[in-house]
């Protein structure tokens, strides 16, 4: 049974970012996060019967160890190699996860296990096209980067982000399952209005 409901994960599906974030990357503050747990959590089986979508959330925030565990259970690193807990596209990383928090919007370096603040505003409201979302005390946004992509067709792009996006969203739909959090994938973004809020500084597509 569900019994708090805190995380929300949404997805803008291989949207192309432009346009340049709120904060430059050396005015960016970093917010270290605990090491992920090792160990715990429900049996797969157990997780895989109680994965579902729900979209009733509480307001308060998660706990630094929860958004930890569920980073890196998303797409954090876990192998030497730094490969990830999702698959992706030909090794190439093409998905940046970003949180977006009551206090700004932070990508995820899974290489560091650290967030990176974006943008110190609060902009969860623009995450999605549901009510909920603006309360939610987090919304991640898998943002995709076409310019990563080389040597195939635009439509392609589209095909493999939104694949590796929905690894990533698995992830996410199995440790709350696994945690006794809420969460749903969206495709019901602007993309338009999200994307320039979420542009890494490495670059734009
Ligand atoms: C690609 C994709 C996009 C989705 N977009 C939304 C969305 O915008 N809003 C929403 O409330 N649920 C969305 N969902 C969740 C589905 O509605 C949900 O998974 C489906 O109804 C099955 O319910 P369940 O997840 O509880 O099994 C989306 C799911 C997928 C896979």
């Amino acid at each position: 049974m569900v019994t708090r409901r805190e995380a929300n994960a949404g997805l803008v599906s291989a949207a192309m970012v432009a346009g340049t974030s709120g904060l430059g990357a050396q005015a960016a503050k970093v917010r270290s996060l605990p090491p992920p747990r090792a160990t715990g959590g429900k049996p797969l089986i157990d997780a895989l019967k109680l994965r579902r979508s729900i979209r009733e959330y509480e307001a308060r925030p998660l706990p630094l160890q929860t958004l930890s565990d569920l980073l890196w259970a998303a797409f954090g690193v876990n192998r030497p190699s730094g490969d990830r807990t999702a698959p992706y596209w030909r090794h190439v990383m093409v998905i940046d996860v970003y949180a977006a928090l009551a206090d700004g919007v932070w990508l995820y370096d899974p290489k560091e296990h650290r967030l990176e603040q974006r943008l110190d505003a609060d902009i969860r409201g623009q995450t999605g096209t549901q009510d909920f979302v603006a309360t939610a005390p987090l919304n991640l946004v898998y943002v995709a980067h076409g310019e990563r992509m080389l040597d195939i067709s635009p439509e392609e792009r589209r095909l493999y982000a939104s694949v590796d996006a929905g690894f990533i969203g698995q992830n996410v739909y199995l440790f709350c399952a696994s945690e006794g959090l809420a969460t749903v994938f969206r495709g019901s973004v602007d993309t338009r209005k999200l994307a320039p809020q979420c542009s890494s500084a490495r670059g734009n597509s």
